[in-house]
C-alpha cells in the first residue's frame, strides 16, 4: 500500500495543484479532504493551463479515480462549471467521485459570508474568499447543516432547506439587515444540481480503504495551508477547516495507520492573501519584485498576495505538526537573479530569542525575525532536470532550508509546468516491474 498525504505547510497557494498533478502520474486515486472552492490549484501540462477549485488535481489523468471527500464543502454550481470546463477543453478526465457525507455550500451561505465580513471593522476583517466555506463549516457543527446525502433525499432536503432558510432569514432581516432569501428558488436550482451530484454519489471511505486494502496508491490532495488550519493557524485569520495532514484521516475517512508519507509543500519564500500577521512580509521594492517575478496574484479572487522571505520557524512548526517526512520546494527559479537571499531562523520578541511560533497573535505582530543571508545566483534555472544542474548557491540554499526544518526534501520546483520538476527523492518508487509503486517511510 502507498497512501501520500500532501499539504501546504505555510499560507496556502504553495504549489499543491502543481505538485499534486506530478505525483498524481503514479497514484490511483487522488483524494481531495477538506476545503472547498476557496482553493485556487493551478496545474500547467505543456502549454495549457487549468485552474480547479473544487475538482481533485488528478483530474486530468484519465485513468485515475478521484474523489472529493467528506470533509470538503462543495458548491454544486462551481462543480458542474469545473465540470463543463473540462469538457468543453475537450479533456479526457478521470472518475469522479463524491462522498456522500460531504456538506453542500446554500447560497445563503455565500450571503452570510459575504455580510459577516462588511460588517466587521477593517482590522476584523480575515479577508475571506466569500465563497460561503466558513458559514458552511459552521453549519456543519451546529448540525444544521445539508450533507451530499440530504440533498439526493428529497423529502429530507425539502425539510432541512426549509428550516435553515426560516432560520437564516430572521438573521438577513433582524441583524445583518440584508435581502432575504427564496426557499423555492433555492429547491429548484438545487433539485437541478442533485440530479448532476447523483451520478458522482458514493461512499468515499469505502472506495479509499478498499484501494488502500488492494495495495493501490492513493495521493491525499490538501487544499489552503497549515497556517489557516482551524486550530494550528493564526486564528483568527484562518480557514474553517483542516488543511494539516490530520484532516486527511478526518476529511477522507482512513486511520492514521493508514499513511505513509506526508509531503510538506512550501515555497522558497512565503506569501499570504487576506489579513493577519506575517513576520517576514517584505513592505518594500523587493516583496513587489518578487510578486511581479512569482505571478502572485490569487487563483481564486485576483488578490495581491503579500510576499516575503522564507521563514523557518513557520516550516519546523508546520514540520511538526504535520509529522512530515519530506519537502517540495516550488518556485525556486522566482528567486533567481536576487544578490542575496534571506532566510528567518528565529524570532526576537521583547528583547529574547525565540524559535517556536507564537500562540498569540499579538506576540506574533511583535515578533521581529531574525535572518540568516546566503548568497543568490544569476543562473536560469527553469529548464533544470536534477539537483546537479542547478547552480552551487542554489543547492546550497535548498540544503539550509532542509537543515533547519530538519525534513528532507524529495521534489524541487523550478517553473509552472509538469515538465519543470526536479525529483530527488521517489515518493512513489518501483520495486521492479514497473507497474507496482511502493513508498514506505524513507
Ligand atoms: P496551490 O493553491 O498551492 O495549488 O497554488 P496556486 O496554484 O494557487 O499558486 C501557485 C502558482 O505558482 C500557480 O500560478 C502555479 O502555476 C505557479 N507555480 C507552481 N510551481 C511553480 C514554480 O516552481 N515556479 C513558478 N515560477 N511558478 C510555479
Ligand atoms: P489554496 O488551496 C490562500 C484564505 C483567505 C482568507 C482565509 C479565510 O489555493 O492554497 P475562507 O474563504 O477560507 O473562509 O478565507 O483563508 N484562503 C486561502 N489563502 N490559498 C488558499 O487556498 C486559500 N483559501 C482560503 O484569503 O485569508
Ligand atoms: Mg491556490
Amino acid at each position: 500500500m502507498s497512501t501520500v498525504v500532501l499539504i501546504g505547510s505555510q499560507w496556502g497557494d504553495e504549489g499543491k495543484g502543481k505538485v499534486t498533478d506530478f505525483l498524481a502520474e503514479k497514484a490511483d486515486l487522488v483524494v481531495r479532504f477538506q476545503g472547498g472552492n476557496n482553493a485556487g490549484h493551478t496545474v500547467v501540462v505543456d502549454d495549457k493551463e487549468f485552474k480547479l477549485h473544487l475538482i481533485p488535481s488528478g483530474i486530468l489523468y484519465s485513468d485515475k479515480l478521484c474523489i472529493i471527500g467528506n470533509g470538503v464543502v462543495i458548491d454544486p454550481a462551481v462543480l458542474k462549471a469545473e465540470l463543463q470546463s473540462l469538457i468543453d477543453r475537450d479533456v479526457k478526465i478521470a472518475k469522479l467521485l463524491i462522498d456522500k457525507r460531504a456538506h453542500v455550500i446554500m447560497p445563503y451561505h455565500r450571503l452570510v459570508d459575504e455580510a459577516e465580513e462588511n460588517s466587521k471593522e477593517d482590522d476584523k476583517k480575515i479577508g475571506t474568499t466569500k465563497r460561503g466555506i466558513g458559514p458552511t463549516y459552521a453549519d456543519k457543527s451546529s448540525r444544521v447543516g445539508i450533507r451530499v446525502a440530504d440533498l439526493l433525499d428529497e423529502e429530507e432536503f425539502a425539510e432541512a432547506l426549509k428550516y435553515n432558510v426560516d432560520a437564516k432569514n430572521k438573521l438577513f432581516e433582524n441583524y445583518y439587515q440584508a435581502p432575504t432569501v427564496n426557499y423555492e428558488q433555492i429547491y429548484q436550482e438545487y433539485s437541478e444540481f442533485a440530479e448532476l451530484i447523483k451520478k458522482h454519489a458514493a461512499d468515499g471511505h469505502e472506495v479509499i480503504n478498499d484501494a488502500i486494502e488492494n495495495g493501490q496508491n492513493v495521493l491525499f490532495e490538501g487544499a489552503q495551508g497549515t497556517l489557516l488550519d482551524l486550530d494550528f493557524g493564526t486564528y483568527p485569520f484562518v480557514t474553517s477547516s483542516h488543511p494539516i495532514a490530520a484532516g486527511a484521516c478526518l476529511g477522507a475517512g482512513v486511520g492514521p495507520t493508514s499513511i505513509n508519507n506526508v509531503i510538506g509543500v512550501a515555497k522558497a519564500y512565503t506569501t499570504r492573501v487576506g489579513e493577519g500577521p506575517f513576520p517576514t512580509e517584505l513592505h518594500d521594492e523587493l516583496g513587489a519584485k518578487i510578486r511581479q517575478q512569482g505571478a502572485e496574484f490569487g487563483t481564486t479572487t485576483g488578490r495581491p498576495r503579500r510576499c516575503g522571505w522564507f521563514d523557518a520557524v513557520i516550516l519546523r512548526f508546520s514540520a511538526r505538526i504535520n509529522g512530515l517526512s519530506h519537502l517540495a520546494i516550488t518556485k525556486l527559479d522566482v528567486l533567481t537573479g536576487l544578490p542575496e537571499i534571506k532566510i528567518c531562523t528565529g524570532y526576537r520578541l521583547n528583547g529574547e530569542l525565540i524559535k517556536t511560533f507564537p500562540a498569540s497573535l499579538k506576540e506574533l505582530a511583535k515578533c521581529e525575525p531574525v535572518y540568516e543571508t546566503l548568497p543568490g545566483w544569476q543562473e536560469d534555472i527553469s529548464k533544470a532536470q536534477s539537483i546537479d544542474e542547478l547552480p552551487q548557491n542554489a543547492r546550497n540554499y535548498l540544503n539550509r532550508l532542509s537543515e533547519l526544518v530538519k525534513v528532507p526534501i524529495a521534489l524541487v520546483s523550478v517553473g509552472p509546468k509538469r515538465s519543470q520538476t526536479i525529483v530527488t527523492k521517489d515518493i512513489f518508487y518501483n520495486d521492479g516491474d514497473g507497474k507496482t509503486w511502493h513508498t514506505p517511510r524513507l
